[in-house]
């Protein structure tokens, strides 16, 4: 075999899509979401969009999860109040009543304009109030109403109200439940007698939540309140299943969390499981059940009950003799019918085991172990330190995959903790793809020339491939273990306290641009990351950047400079040439590496759906701020003093080249590292600069404006962009982890 000829095709692509190593102890939290609007607290994934409070930490999971706090005091989505918000799944507002009053009158007809958030089923009730009245509530959905309706009647006799009073009869009141899924909806009150003696003057109908209405005479005349609470749904995404959420970048449910989905809704919902509770968008965190009130142990005593992750167990000390003959008897039976189970168990075990053996042997072969073996034997001096691991050894080292060593989730995998035998801590990442064609044997060979080749790439700043497994279905690769998680969080988790000076975070962009430069033009065959973000950024003890997750990455044959691809990337990184173009150049990952920079000079996310327009895509906000001299003021202010503003505004300079639209006018990644050496070098330069780089910035400010202008005249042409591009491409849409 061609061994190189082999490794220039398509990457992990195929075989092994697992994105990366979140290598570290990521905090799955968001933390900083404890936002209250007057008394109502907005859990996560809702968000402020609120200009007046910092973007960032008050981003929601989806625009339609943005609100907005009035005067610091009335949380409100778009026209409507927001009275509460249940994690659960449920919201609460205040929903106007349909009126119809007088002989001549018309009834005006509320309507709630969204298709995102249906009124919930269980929680509410459509109430129609008058005589010979009927309310009814439509749904307009792609084109086709649905409708539900009550009506009354009152005999004309009065008598007949005054008995039904506090309770919705049909005399006088109605109520009906509302069918689920009804978005989109208007509510409409007629009176279908044409008669003056009718009891009363009014007629009104509206959704009210349940137990907020009783009905009382007086209400035919006059009904006091304009609106009742009403309850709606909602979920994550939209049109899509458990089953391919749970594979993406953008899964919504978080540590000790699982997806839950009806056909009732669209979307899913995150839930906590048995054992412990919290917001599933975030943390799910141990319920202590031997403390805990509301989750009570069931053991004879509290002295007996030991909390463990997820549940509990009672052991007190035994209760000794006593028994009597009957207790005797049970227990012999008991005893009996668990030997004669245990004993098939054994058994059946015994013929599994033989089976899996025989199994593992195939994905062994599946996985092209034969040739990777052939591969390492054949000589190759520098896998040395390359390893095999057996499917027993990995399953040791994360305790059986145990749910709380997960470090990291990716679109394409998850990611364990694991402790091996030899002390050596490592990230075991776990793929998610089950490949369509199991046969194809061609497939398994790039794979492992691919793993082959990782293997071999040895630099200081990408994460080290120690080893795979190739037993399992699924193979497994084995990273190093890198033990302060990924620079995404440093940068963007509020309480990290992310203090860390200039000089480490021009370090971190150094090393990050060093290893890219080497992933380019030194590593034996040219790679493109293809997925350069800070979040692929894992951070070591002493803060040294290392460069992750090649799940994406790509080959190029040699004498190629670009390759057509299908475009793949994340939102905020990705370089809009190759959005546009599809076709796919080193220059990309330095268009991403730019908006890398970027977050290290603001410290603000690559988006945010939140916010005015023009601040959604950081990169372009960057740049505009550049432009119009505002530099200094998306900084984060606190890296910034006298000493550094040169070195500040020399990688700001810089960045805003590698953000260029026109990928040739970008500088190369090699070009880009010794420019950041040199800043890292010039640090004690006189101040005497100054002036010629301000200079100089003009004139690169004037290019990166006028390069920005040339596709679209306006700043909403980005944020269309996206919108039509998140619709036909693959994009990991990761506002954030
Ligand atoms: C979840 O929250 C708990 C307590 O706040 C914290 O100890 C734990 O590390 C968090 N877990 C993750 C995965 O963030
Ligand atoms: C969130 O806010 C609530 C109410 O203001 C408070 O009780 C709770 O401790 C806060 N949680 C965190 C993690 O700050
Ligand atoms: C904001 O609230 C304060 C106090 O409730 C009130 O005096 C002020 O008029 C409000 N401003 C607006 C714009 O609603
Ligand atoms: C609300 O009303 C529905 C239908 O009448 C009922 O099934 C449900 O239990 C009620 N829920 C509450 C919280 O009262
Ligand atoms: C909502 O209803 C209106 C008319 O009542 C209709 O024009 C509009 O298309 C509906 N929206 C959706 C998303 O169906
Ligand atoms: C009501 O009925 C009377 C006759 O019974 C008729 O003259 C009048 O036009 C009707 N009014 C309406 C609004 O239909
Ligand atoms: C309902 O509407 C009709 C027609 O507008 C009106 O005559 C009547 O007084 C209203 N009230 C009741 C209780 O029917
Ligand atoms: C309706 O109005 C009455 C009188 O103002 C008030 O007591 C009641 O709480 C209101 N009900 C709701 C659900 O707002
Ligand atoms: C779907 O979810 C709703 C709300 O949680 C629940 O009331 C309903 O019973 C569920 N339906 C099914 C079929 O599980
Ligand atoms: C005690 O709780 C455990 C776990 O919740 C349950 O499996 C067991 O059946 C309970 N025992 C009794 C006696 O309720
Ligand atoms: C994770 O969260 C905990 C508590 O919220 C915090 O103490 C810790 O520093 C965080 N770790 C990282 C890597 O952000």
């Amino acid at each position: 075999m061609d061994y190189f000829k082999l490794s220039l095709v398509l990457i992990v692509g195929l075989a092994l899509k697992v994105s990366v190593a979140a290598t570290a102890e990521t905090n799955q939290t968001l933390p900083g979401y404890n936002y209250t609007c007057g008394n109502v607290a907005v859990p996560y994934p809702f968000g402020i969009g609120d200009s007046s409070r910092p973007g960032r930490g008050a981003c929601s999971l989806e625009p339609k999860f943005s609100l907005t706090c009035n005067n610091e005091s009335q949380l409100r989505w778009g026209d409507f109040e927001v009275l509460h918000i249940d994690p659960q799944g449920q919201w609460d507002t205040l929903f106007f009543v349909s009126k119809l009053c007088g002989q001549d009158a018309k009834s005006n007809a509320p309507w709630l304009r969204s298709s995102t958030f249906p009124v919930s089923s269980d929680k509410n009730q459509l109430i129609t109030v008058g005589c010979d009245t009927y309310g009814y509530l439509d749904s307009v959905y792609d084109g086709n109403t649905y409708s539900t309706g009550c009506l009354t009647r009152c005999y004309g006799h009065y008598p007949n109200i005054i008995g039904s009073v506090g309770e919705c009869t049909g005399i006088g009141c109605c109520e009906v439940k509302i069918p689920p899924s009804m978005t989109n909806i208007t509510i409409q009150v007629y009176n279908f007698r044409n008669s003056t003696n009718l009891v009363g003057n009014c007629n009104y109908s509206f959704i009210a939540k349940n137990d907020s209405y009783k009905f009382d005479e007086q209400h035919l005349w006059d009904l006091p309140n304009e609106t009742f609470p009403l309850v709606l749904d909602w979920t994550v995404g939209e049109d899509i299943t458990c089953k391919d959420a749970e594979i993406r970048d953008d899964y919504a449910c978080k540590s000790n969390s699982y997806c839950d989905q009806n056909n009732t809704y669209s979307g899913y919902r995150c839930r906590c499981h048995d054992g412990y509770e919290g917001n599933p968008y975030l943390n799910c965190t141990d319920i202590d059940e031997c403390s805990s009130k509301d989750k009570p142990h069931n053991c004879t005593s509290p002295d007996c009950c030991h909390n463990t992750d997820g549940s509990f167990t009672c052991s007190c000390p035994k209760e000794g003799e006593g028994l009597d003959m009957v207790t005797k008897v049970v227990i012999g039976v008991g005893a009996g019918i668990v030997i004669l189970f245990v004993s098939t168990t054994l058994l059946y075990f015994i013929h599994q085991k033989r089976k899996l053996v025989k199994l593992k042997e195939k994905y062994f072969r599946q996985n092209g172990g034969f040739t990777l073996l052939q591969q390492l034997s054949a000589g190759e001096n520098s896998s040395q330190a390359f390893q095999i691991f057996t499917a027993e050894q990995l399953k040791q080292a994360t305790n059986n995959f145990d749910e709380s060593l997960i470090i990291g989730r990716g679109g394409y995998g998850t990611v364990f903790k694991g402790f091996l035998t030899d002390n050596r801590i490592v990230a075991i990442k776990k793929s998610k793809i089950v490949q369509e064609n199991q046969n194809d044997e061609n497939q398994k060979e790039q794979f492992i020339n691919e793993v082959i080749v990782l293997s071999q790439i040895n630099h200081r700043n990408v994460v080290k491939l120690l080893g795979c497994c190739l037993e399992t279905e699924i193979p497994l690769l084995v990273y190093e273990f890198v033990s302060k998680g990924t620079l995404f969080d440093f940068i963007h988790t509020e309480n990290s306290a992310w203090n860390v000076t200039w000089e480490t975070r021009l370090r971190i962009a150094s090393e990050t641009a060093g290893a890219l430069s080497y992933l380019h033009s030194a590593a034996s065959i040219p790679i493109i990351h293809r997925d350069v973000k800070s979040a692929n950024i894992l951070l070591d003890d002493t803060y040294t950047a290392k460069v992750s997750d090649f799940g994406a990455s790509r080959f190029v044959p040699l004498g190629q400079s670009e390759l057509a691809t299908m475009v793949q990337g994340t939102i905020g990184y990705l370089d809009p040439e190759y959005m546009q173009t599809s076709q796919l150049t080193e220059k990309s990952d330095v268009y991403s590496f730019g908006v890398v920079v970027v977050e290290l000079l603001t410290g603000k996310k690559p988006f945010c759906f939140d916010g005015p327009e023009d601040e959604r895509n950081l990169a372009m906000h960057f740049l505009s701020s550049l432009r119009e001299d505002h530099l200094f003021e998306v900084l984060q202010f606190d890296i910034l003093d006298e000493e550094n503003k040169q070195g500040i505004m020399e990688v700001a300079m810089l960045a805003a080249r590698c953000l260029r639209l026109n990928g040739e006018e970008r500088p190369t990644m090699k070009e880009v590292t010794m420019e950041l050496e040199g800043i890292k070098l010039m640090k004690n330069h006189p101040w005497t600069n100054a002036d010629q780089i301000l200079e100089e910035s003009q004139y690169l400010l004037h290019e990166a404006s006028s390069s920005i202008y040339e596709h679209g005249d306006s700043s909403s042409h980005q944020y269309t962009g996206y919108d039509s591009i998140r619709d036909r491409l693959p994009i990991t849409l990761d506002d954030g982890r």
